[in-house]
């Protein structure tokens, strides 16, 4: 009997929170009772108190300058206040001195760790390891949550398929399943446990198309089609919304002319229309102010209705809710029901997140939080997960036991805060351990440090100090790459190649004869081919935070076992851009054809092959995504599906035995990729659908089933429907996107 009481219950409850809300069921987990609560404080609230409730402001400077907007309840939310003691005096105002006492929702963005620096999101990716990337997110909102902080603007969702956009470097990459997973994983570590005053509420953004800016050049516009939207970019931000998102930011770029602020198809359609989401939105910092500079408004006034309209909820600190709704009300041209519905938006999360309960911070016991021991285990083990080997002639791992003498050098050797990658504001570099601190710490007397270039963009001419120490040493360690500033937000550059003088720093090194290692350190993936004859081996760290230092260490002397595989294309010349694995099967794919050095001066004009490649670049990438060496190698076999024919409903069961035929532990990603033949439009070449990581010992080989429901094959083809197309597939695995053999299947 008990099973269907409880089934009965649980039916009751979604009915009645539908029926409250009016809405589908709730994306975010409410209840009747959070409905109750939100619907009782609303019904007291003036039009002028709702409004204030919408408006989001940066802090700065002494509490009392916020005093008074706070006691007439002008604010809903704080950014960027950190300090806890302050924290708690804003919300001693808001909750004592305010009217009806309602708490602030204190955001910050805490993108890879708080205090303690995770590797850079697309690091993370490169662990393909969702369950640490998860613990990551946990002990972020532990450190944040320890100062005040309940709300961070993470996880950055947006599709990457360009390195020049500086923002790379905040995402997870190229591809749409992998960036879903770490989207989904991102969400439950924030969000753990709503009730628990560690609980931080995670935004999931920008919202939408973001990644897509043309040419790589940060704000700018894009030109995605519907169905790119829905097909490609759209589906991490639809996870996180079924994984319990509370929150979501807009932003700044217009697709096809429409910011992303005021557009009403995504925003009120899509998101909350289609997914249901019943979460808040928030603008991206001024972006209803920037509506005016692109155009799509005269005043704060009009872009303040437009995103009304479209359904956002917040502002941030563009004042154009502050300063224009009421406005709008009394003169009609915007309702107050819609006004209340955001309002509900809001109150529901602060409601969720306990605040009314729990709006102050414990100063003494989020103290101790900060860079607590396993906090900074955790960041290590991401970053010794993340980094990615590219090359390697058999120098690493290095021999800790005869190391000799090492010879450090490189701009990034020793650069506390140029590791920790962009968005760190809480990040105290004194806490960083750079590997020259680490190699110092674990090779006393034996390392010898000169760093050639003072940074990333130093040029030099000769390098005879750093020649002539080489000389004298067993094995060269070169950290090059580029410093946290040279990515993120508003930094994009247009050559890719590494900077100043530090491939003529490394080619000097190599003609020493003494071997040289390579480690890289970047926020996006260089083009770094002219490099790789330059070093025996190269390993690349996406900025690997606070423990990159020891991290790398024990990756290059063979502690760890590099595992990380490329979450993004890296091209040969930047030129290639935008190039990445899963893009649409064109009418006349590459072939193999001549390149340019090869092509006969009296050659016509029409005898090149008319195939889609550059002729000096042919058509592949220095190294395709999900690419990534060991120490040790692995061999896949019999690989085979369980059936030749799937129904709609079925999953597929892919088998295969995946050997370590090397002499070292270590961890392969295996990787499932897809390909629809025929759709009724055309389809990427190969799409990501499954990964997991397996280790195994040397010599062990193990047999492996991984699982697929057809359900996961559906896509919006041309009738804008999304289903699954039935006709002839081909499936690989692998341990990168460009290997394997297919075995083929249906579906019915
Ligand atoms: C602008 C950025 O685009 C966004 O990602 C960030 O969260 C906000 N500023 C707040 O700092």
């Amino acid at each position: 009997m008990k099973p269907i009481r409880i089934l009965i219950l649980s039916t009751l409850l979604a009915v009645s929170v539908s029926c409250t809300t009016g809405r589908k069921p709730s994306t975010v987990g409410t209840t009747p009772e959070v409905e109750r609560r939100v619907e009782q404080l609303l019904s007291r609230m003036t039009l002028s108190e709702k409004i204030g409730q919408m408006n989001q402001v940066s802090a700065g400077g002494e509490v009392a300058n916020y005093a008074d907007a706070l006691r007439k309840g002008q604010i809903g939310s704080i950014l960027n206040e950190v300090d806890p003691v302050k924290v708690n005096e804003y919300q001693r105002i808001a909750v004592e001195e305010s009217r009806l006492g309602i708490p602030l929702l204190v955001a910050r963005d805490v993108i890879h760790g708080f205090h303690t620096v995770f590797p850079i999101p697309l690091g993370l990716a490169s662990t393909f390891d969702p369950a640490l990337v998860e613990e990551g997110a946990r002990v972020a909102a532990v450190e944040a949550t320890g100062q005040g902080v309940r709300w961070t603007f993470s996880p950055m969702l947006d599709i990457a398929r360009d390195p020049r956009w500086g923002r790379i470097a905040e995402g997870s990459g190229e591809d749409t399943y992998l960036d879903t997973r770490m989207a989904e994983a991102m969400v439950r570590g924030y969000q753990g446990d709503l009730s628990d005053p560690s609980s931080m509420a995670a935004c999931i953004k920008h919202f939408a198309g973001y990644g897509a800016a043309e040419g790589g050049r940060d704000y700018n516009s894009t030109f995605l089609t519907e169905r790119q939207l829905r097909n490609v970019y759209l589906p991490p931000f639809e996870a996180a919304v079924k994984a319990g998102a509370l929150t979501l930011m807009t932003s700044f770029n217009d697709n096809d002319g429409v910011p992303s602020t005021g557009n009403i198809f995504l925003v009120k359609d899509v998101l909350r229309g289609e997914w249901g989401f019943d979460g808040l939105v928030v603008t991206d910092w001024n972006s209803m102010g920037e509506m005016i500079s692109h155009g799509f408004g005269t005043d704060r006034k009009e872009v303040a209705r437009k995103s009304l309209e479209a359904s956002v909820d917040m502002d941030m600190m563009t004042y154009g809710y502050l300063s224009h709704l009421e406005e709008l009300v009394h003169s009609g041209a915007v309702k107050e029901s819609d006004i209340d519905a955001a309002v509900r938006n809001i109150l529901r999360v602060k409601v969720l997140l306990g605040l009314f309960e729990n709006p102050y911070v414990d100063v003494e016991a989020g103290k101790a939080v900060q860079y607590a021991p396993e906090h900074l285990a955790a960041a290590q083990k991401t970053a010794e997960e993340s980094a990615i080997l590219l090359k390697n002639d058999g120098v690493l791992p290095l021999d800790p036991g005869s190391a000799g003498s090492i010879l450090v050098t490189g701009p990034l050797a020793d650069a506390p805060h140029e590791q920790l990658g962009t968005w760190v504001f809480d990040g105290d570099p004194s806490h960083t351990v750079t590997p020259l601190k680490a190699l110092q710490e674990r090779f006393p007397g034996k390392v010898t440090y000169v760093p050639g270039l003072r940074t990333s963009r130093s040029r030099r001419d000769r390098f005879d100090d750093v020649v002539a120490a080489a000389r004298r040493a067993d094995v060269v360690l070169a950290f090059l790459g580029e410093e946290s500033i040279l990515s993120g937000e508003a930094h994009s550059l247009a050559d890719l190649n590494l900077k100043g003088s530090q491939s003529e720093l490394l080619a000097a090194l190599q003609a020493t004869g003494k071997p040289v290692v390579a480690v890289v350190m970047a926020g996006r993936p260089l083009t770094i081919e002219r490099d790789l004859p330059n070093c025996r081996a190269l390993l690349y760290a996406f900025h690997p935070g606070t423990m990159g230092g020891p991290a790398l260490v024990n990756l290059l002397f063979g502690d760890e076992n590099p595992s990380g595989k490329t979450p993004v294309t890296f091209l040969r010349t930047v030129g290639q851009a935008p190039l990445y694995y899963n893009h649409n099967m064109t009418g006349r794919p590459y072939n193999g054809e001549t390149l340019l050095d090869a092509i006969p001066e009296e050659a016509g004009q029409t005898s090149l092959g008319n195939t889609s490649y550059y002729l000096d670049y042919g058509a592949y990438p220095l190294f395709p995504f999900g690419y990534g060496l060991s120490y040790t190698t692995f061999a896949y076999s019999d690989v085979a599906l369980d059936k030749d024919v799937y129904g709609q409903d079925d999953r597929i069961k892919v088998s295969l035995t995946l050997s370590n035929t090397g002499s070292r532990e270590g961890t392969e990603v295996v990787q499932v990729y897809v390909r629809d033949l025929v759709g009724s439009v055309t389809r990427p070449v190969k799409e990501l659908k499954a990964f997991e990581r397996v280790s195994l010992k040397a010599g062990e080989s193990r047999a492996l089933e991984m699982e697929i429901p057809v359900s996961d094959l559906a896509f919006y083809g041309l009738d804008g429907v999304k289903k699954v197309e039935p006709g002839a597939f081909r499936l690989w695995v692998a341990g990168d996107s460009a290997s394997g053999d297919p075995v083929s299947f249906r579906v019915d």
